[in-house]
């Protein structure tokens, strides 16, 4: 099956809309004309959307420049409302937002979000047509006690919860130890293309094999353009979500670039 890779830069809360636009001038101008046949797609913080959007939208992209999608970090499970500090997918699509990254490792431990929250937040995405880059992964003290598979099993299962397989083809799994994000210490080769090898058997379980097949799953955790290649060329790794080494636009470029070329 050949899956379309998909590198995603997620910027947690770093880069407001002139940081944005700084990065973007340097970022556009290194991959003008540089179509390495992967998705991109940057998420940078609600408030610098717009600045993306602008951008991105007012570019004249020579022929053979890729095309850059943007994604939101994070999304509301409601519609509108009493619901202080949250935005809708609805907003969201007014920002040219095309994914939304949901169930974060962070989202999970820092602000108390749960599988039955995240699969909320999945199905409303999917209902305004926005891709979910929906994120999974175990802590070290779950890996050092035998658990990886367990924890996979139930983030997995109580994220898609009655998500239809005609949705399910337009989410994106983010596979992501959560001991290798952002410390610098990333998951072997061997022991991401296991849990991705993982990841597709119960998908394959839940929906069958040919949607198994289909569906792309990102590594993330301390990506960097040294290790992208090596990632990227195992059988079930189709892409990365990169935090730290995507603020940095040479950085993310060099990630697309060595790991397109897998
Ligand atoms: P990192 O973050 O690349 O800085 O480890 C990845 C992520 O949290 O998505």
């Amino acid at each position: 099956m050949n899956r379309k890779l998909i590198f995603a830069a997620n910027w947690k809360m770093n880069k407001g809309p002139s940081e944005t636009e700084d990065f973007l001038k340097s970022f556009l101008s290194k991959i003008q004309g540089q179509n390495f046949g992967s998705d991109i797609v940057i998420a940078p913080p609600f408030v610098s959307l717009s600045k993306l959007a602008d951008v991105l939208h007012t570019r004249t992209a020579g022929a053979n420049s890729p095309t850059i999608e943007i994604a939101a970090q994070n999304c509301s499970e409601h519609d509108s409302g009493a619901f202080t500090g949250e935005i809708s997918v609805m907003m969201l699509r007014e920002f040219f937002v095309h994914y939304v990254i949901l169930g974060h490792s962070e989202r999970r431990s820092l602000y108390g979000e749960v599988d039955a929250v995240i699969n909320q937040k999945i199905l409303k995405a999917r209902d305004a047509n926005l891709k979910p880059i929906f994120c999974i992964g175990e802590t070290l003290a779950e890996r050092e006690a035998g658990k990886l598979e367990a924890v996979l099993r139930t983030q997995i299962s109580g994220g898609l919860h009655q998500v239809s397989e005609k949705d399910l083809s337009e989410i994106i799994i983010a596979y992501e130890p959560v001991w290798a994000i952002g410390t610098g210490v990333t998951a072997t080769s061997e022991q991401a293309q296991d849990a991705h090898a993982f990841v597709r058997s119960v998908i394959a379980d839940l929906y069958g094999a040919d949607a198994a097949a289909k569906i792309r799953i990102q590594y993330g955790g301390s990506v960097k353009p040294g290790n992208a290649a090596e990632l990227m060329a195992c059988p079930d790794i189709d892409g990365a979500l990169i935090g730290g080494a995507a603020l940095d636009a040479q950085s993310f470029l060099e990630i697309i670039k060595n790991g397109s070329a897998q």
